[in-house]
């Protein structure tokens, strides 16, 4: 993972610590906008969270089918703790330990997650992901952008940031071209209390007669 983990950035890691920021940031108006506006679950799927964190984001779900997966186990225990009857909550990464799942999901989000990740690690996980995903299904991606023009503080912001391959739209969206996806890209400019650019990626796996 291409990140920041020395100082301050390692307490990012700490599940209280990050949901801490996130609330700071106003990020639960931002999930909320998120879910309903590009996520958009149907109650009763099947739905994968990738990097799911301390899973902030079943708060803003309906009733479904979610299974969270994280590489920090500390997340994934608090996770457990508040939501244990809501969810399966799995220590792990999507290449190795969803084996069981081949396409099963109708939803996989992915937020704040690519930016952490080389270009390699991004394509190699996309793939893991396709064969998780049922035909039809859809990737969601969200994340910080370069952007030509883009205002200062966001600049500063972006700079800030513990994830070290933030991308320009088209760096983003490389990392699906060839995939079989048919990729609708969007932009959100304010889901933050703080001035804040965030990318969206709506993938959908395209059937297999079609793709
Ligand atoms: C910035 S957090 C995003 C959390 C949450 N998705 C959100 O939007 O608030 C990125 C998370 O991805 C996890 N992560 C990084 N690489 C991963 C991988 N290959 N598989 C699963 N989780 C991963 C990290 O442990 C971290 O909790």
């Amino acid at each position: 993972m291409a990140q920041r983990i020395s100082g301050l950035y390692r307490a990012v890691r700490l599940p209280l610590f990050y949901k801490g920021l996130m609330f700071a940031l106003g990020a639960d108006n931002g999930i909320r906008r998120y879910v309903n506006e590009a996520l958009e679950p149907r109650p009763g799927i099947r739905m994968l969270d990738v990097g799911c964190g301390p899973a902030n984001i079943l708060a803003y779900l309906p009733s479904l089918d979610y299974t969270g997966l994280d590489l920090n186990e500390k997340h994934i225990a608090f996770a457990r703790e508040i939501y244990g009857d809501r969810g399966r909550f799995i220590v792990g990464n999507a290449a190795d330990d969803l084996r069981q799942d081949e396409k099963s999901f109708d939803l996989i989000n992915v937020s704040a997650l690519l930016h952490h990740l080389s270009d390699d690690e991004a394509r190699s996980l996309f793939a893991s992901l396709k064969l998780l995903l049922k035909e039809g299904g859809r990737i969601v991606t969200l994340d910080n952008v370069w952007l030509p023009r883009q205002r200062a503080v966001v600049k500063l912001v972006n700079k800030l940031d513990s994830g070290l391959n933030i991308r320009t739209p088209d760096g983003y969206l490389a990392l699906l071209s060839d995939l079989g996806f048919e990729v609708q890209p969007r932009f959100f400019h304010d889901l933050l209390r703080i001035p804040y650019d965030h990318f969206v990626m709506v993938a959908r796996n395209r059937p297999t007669s079609i793709a």
